[in-house]
């Protein structure tokens, strides 16, 4: 943090002397220091002028988010809390918090230590390390209270208030008070376990410029408190589903797909194809990771957390990709 603030008053002083130049080049007697001074001298003041504002507005978002304080909250930790919570874990946090003998390419097992560096392994680490935490409690969130949990996941926000580079633009903080709950109780019932891989955010200042020019999504403001609609197979309960299974986080918030952007490439729009399938098929197809043309879905799609899910969530998904949004 310190050493992007010094960055960024740097960055500052500079704007403020290529101004000085430009307006002492535009004041110059000879005409031809005027045009290629004042030109050259102006267009270096907007670069960095602009440089200056992505700064300000990356610095705000990240280490100033202005978080409501941590509710107070102790989780009960009931058996069904716990399996309930283990169920969304196995769907939504594995892919990232697992563990990777085989690389992060590789199928994740438990336990949730995390240890990769998520913006290395996906090709922007040049924005810093964003590395998965460790969601035992042999890891930080052994000094978190529940209350600091539920806010970390509901807001994408750290103990301190700073926003969380990853987890503050993903779906999680969507899920019901009910759900993240239950995460909390499944957290706090693992066995402590540690790893020597990088854990949690180190962004630098090319991190701050991209949150700041908007070329990662903002982190959207998520309400204090969400209910779940009731369980069935209705296309309501099935948005609720893509939530827990990030689906809308890639394919969009309506799953009708997004174009590409910095943040990735472009993921296509499901539902023609979900509309093509028997329910039958559409199981089928998540539980093998093939296609009903026969075609495996590439790495690109994360199939192996709708393979998680029970016939009857899958159920819902199917009655919700086959409705109109
Ligand atoms: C796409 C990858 C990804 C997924 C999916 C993901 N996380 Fe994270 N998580 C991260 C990264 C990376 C960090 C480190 C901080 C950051 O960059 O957000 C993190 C940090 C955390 C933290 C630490 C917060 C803090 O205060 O430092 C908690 C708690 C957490 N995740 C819980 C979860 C839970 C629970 C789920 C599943 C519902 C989940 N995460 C799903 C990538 C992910
Ligand atoms: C990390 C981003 C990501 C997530 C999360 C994700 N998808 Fe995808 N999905 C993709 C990409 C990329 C493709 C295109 C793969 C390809 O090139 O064939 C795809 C393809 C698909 C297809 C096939 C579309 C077609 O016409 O071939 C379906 C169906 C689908 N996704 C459903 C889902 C569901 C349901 C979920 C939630 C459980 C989900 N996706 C989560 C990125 C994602």
């Amino acid at each position: 943090m310190f050493a992007n603030i010094l960055i960024l008053l740097i960055i500052l002083a500079l704007t403020l002397g290529a101004g000085w130049l430009t307006d002492k080049a535009l004041r110059a007697k000879r005409l031809w220091v005027k045009i290629a001074g004042g030109l050259g001298a102006g267009i270096l003041t907007l670069v960095l002028g602009a440089l200056t504002f992505a700064g300000v507005r990356g610095l705000a978002m990240i280490y100033f988010p202005g978080a409501a304080p941590a509710p107070e909250l102790t989780v009960a930790g009931t058996p069904e809390q716990i399996a309930r919570g283990e169920y969304i874990a196995g769907i939504s946090c594995l892919g990232c918090h697992g563990s990777f003998p085989n690389g992060f390419e590789g199928a994740p097992e438990y336990p949730l230590v995390g240890g990769v560096d998520l913006a290395a392994a996906e090709g922007f680490g040049f924005v810093g390390q964003l590395g998965a935490e460790n969601l035992t409690p042999g890891g930080k969130l052994a000094d978190y209270t529940d209350g600091e949990i539920f806010r970390a996941l509901r807001h994408g926000v750290d103990k301190n208030g700073q926003t969380l580079g990853f987890m503050s633009l993903l779906a999680v903080g969507e899920l019901s008070d009910a759900d993240l709950e239950a995460l909390i109780a499944f957290l706090r019932a693992q066995p402590a376990a540690t790893t020597d891989g990088p854990t949690g955010d180190k962004l630098n200042f090319v991190g701050l410029l991209f949150f700041g020019a908007g070329l990662f999504p903002a982190p959207e403001k998520r309400p204090d408190s969400i209910n779940a609609p009731a369980q069935g197979p209705t296309a309501e309960y099935g948005k609720y589903v893509a939530t827990i299974g990030d689906c809308r986080g890639c394919h969009g918030s309506d799953m009708t797909g997004t174009p590409a952007s910095p943040a990735g490439p472009e993921v296509p729009n499901p539902r023609p194809l979900v509309g093509e399938t028997t329910l039958e098929q559409f199981v089928e197809m998540f539980r093998s990771g093939i296609k009903p043309d026969g075609v495996a879905f590439p790495a690109t799609m994360p199939w192996q957390s709708a393979a998680a899910m029970t016939d009857d969530d899958l159920a819902a998904l199917y009655a919700y990709l086959t409705t109109a949004p």
